[in-house]
């Protein structure tokens, strides 16, 4: 007689993948704020940024979830990544849509594009992969040089609490077209010193009436309000203009030292400044 575990493909063990080579199931993990998100930079870039072209710049742009959210807006988007599979997806739902955009693979700290742009944003936490302060500050001075003047940079990210002895947890489920994904996201406590905290991501995958998990590691650099300023302060062509949340919500700024979620609106000053 078979095990339950052989009739319903059940794996008790998780299977170690980096998720961005799945990224089917990234997108749908992430897709559901995807909307709000577009809204809000749109709007940011009406309202904090002085250029009025429609270039948009997505650093780390993934799966595309982004990049396919801005060109339906009519925003001449490019992107770059370094995973070979994300890029593939999203070149891939763009095809499927109709739509346009210029993706490259590449570094987000060289970003090694040619052309100026109106808005660009990195959310999610994406740009604390870079592990190091000498690619943050890189990251920064290349935001700068392709931005024309006026032009805006939104990155959104989680703060780190230093205080933090224990581990941060979030688990969501989304269900599309008879695939159903459970994530599941740890961070342990931060290493101050180090300047690292160790993810973890869990997904659980349910379909065609299997089930299987795929667990990532991977390390994140760590940033209090005060780091993070510091290492913005590097690049004097960038002004911080405003911050806001994870509620995407244009009539609600906050401190940088206010909470942990942060959405920064960096804006390119003029060029004799
Ligand atoms: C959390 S996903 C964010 C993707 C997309 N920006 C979004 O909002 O859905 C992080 C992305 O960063 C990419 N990435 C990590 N380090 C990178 C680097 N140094 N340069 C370019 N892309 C990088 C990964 O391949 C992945 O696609």
């Amino acid at each position: 007689m078979s095990s339950p575990k052989a009739n319903t493909g059940v794996s008790s063990k998780p299977r170690q993948a980096d998720w961005y080579d799945t990224p089917r199931y990234y997108d749908l993990v992430f897709d559901e704020d995807t909307p709000l998100e577009g809204f809000f930079l749109e709007q940011a870039h009406q309202l904090y940024g002085s250029s009025r072209g429609r270039r948009c710049l997505e650093p780390a742009c993934g799966s595309g979830r982004l990049v396919v959210e801005m060109a339906r807006r009519n925003w001449t988007v490019s992107g770059n990544d370094i995973s070979k599979p994300m890029l593939a997806h999203a070149r891939g739902r763009l095809k499927e849509e109709h739509l346009k955009a210029r993706l490259l693979h590449g570094d987000m700290c060289e970003l090694s594009l040619k052309g100026r742009f109106d808005l660009a944003h990195c959310l999610v936490s994406t740009f604390k992969y870079l592990d190091t302060e000498s690619k943050a500050r890189q990251h920064f001075t290349r935001i700068a040089d392709l931005l024309v003047p006026g032009g805006i940079y939104c990155l959104g990210m989680h703060l780190t609490d230093y205080s933090r002895t224990k581990y941060e947890r979030e688990r969501w489920v989304v269900e599309e077209g008879g695939t159903r994904v459970t994530c599941n996201i740890q961070a342990w406590p931060p290493l101050a010193k180090e300047r690292k905290e160790r993810m973890r991501s869990r997904m659980r995958i349910e379909e065609n009436g299997s089930e299987h998990t795929q667990e990532t590691n991977w390390w994140f650099r760590t940033y209090s309000a005060d780091q993070l300023r510091r290492t913005i302060a590097q690049e004097k062509r960038l002004e911080l203009v405003a911050v806001h949340d994870f509620q995407y919500d244009l009539n609600q700024t906050v401190e940088l030292d206010g909470g942990f979620d942060v959405l920064l609106i960096l804006r390119r000053k003029p060029d004799h400044a």
